[in-house]
């Protein structure tokens, strides 16, 4: 089994190099742990899925929630799965091309909730649209 995590925060100091800084990082740290994902951005808000094993995943997910480059750093689903939605993806950067929520939606808290079903498929998108880009 897949350990999949999902969660959303607010960028704090979001710029283009910040951004490049943490994918860099990301994509050379998730090669080594065997963690694929993908991080949908936008100036409002960061919505990231990661996966692998469940004790990478959480060892991930505490290093990233005390990251200073983001702000209100909320867990929106941790389950077991049978298999990855972006098997070929140390991290997928997507400028929020994959979702359907405008930035208004997004403050009155269409992500929070938001069904896991409705992340997963999200990041099931960005996938697509990566793989035809
Ligand atoms: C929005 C966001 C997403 C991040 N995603 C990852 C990630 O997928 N993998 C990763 O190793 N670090 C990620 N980081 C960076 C971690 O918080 C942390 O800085 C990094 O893992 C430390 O690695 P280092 O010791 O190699 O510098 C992310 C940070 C932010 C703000």
């Amino acid at each position: 089994m897949i350990t999949q995590l999902i969660y959303m925060s607010e960028p704090f100091g979001y710029d283009s190099a910040v951004l490049s800084a943490i994918l860099a990082t990301a994509r050379r740290n998730n090669a080594r742990h065997g963690i694929t994902g993908a991080l949908i951005c936008r100036h409002d808000v960061y919505l990231q899925l990661i996966e692998g094993d469940a004790a990478a995943i959480d060892q991930l997910f505490a290093r990233i929630s005390v990251d200073d480059r983001h702000l209100a750093v909320t867990l929106l689903n941790r389950a077991e799965v049978a298999g990855r939605v972006l098997p070929d993806w140390a991290m997928l950067h997507d400028p929020a091309r994959s979702w359907l929520w405008s930035s208004a939606e997004v403050g009155r808290g269409a992500i929070r909730q938001a069904t896991p079903a409705a992340l997963q498929q999200v990041f099931a998108r960005a996938a697509v649209e990566a793989s035809t880009a």
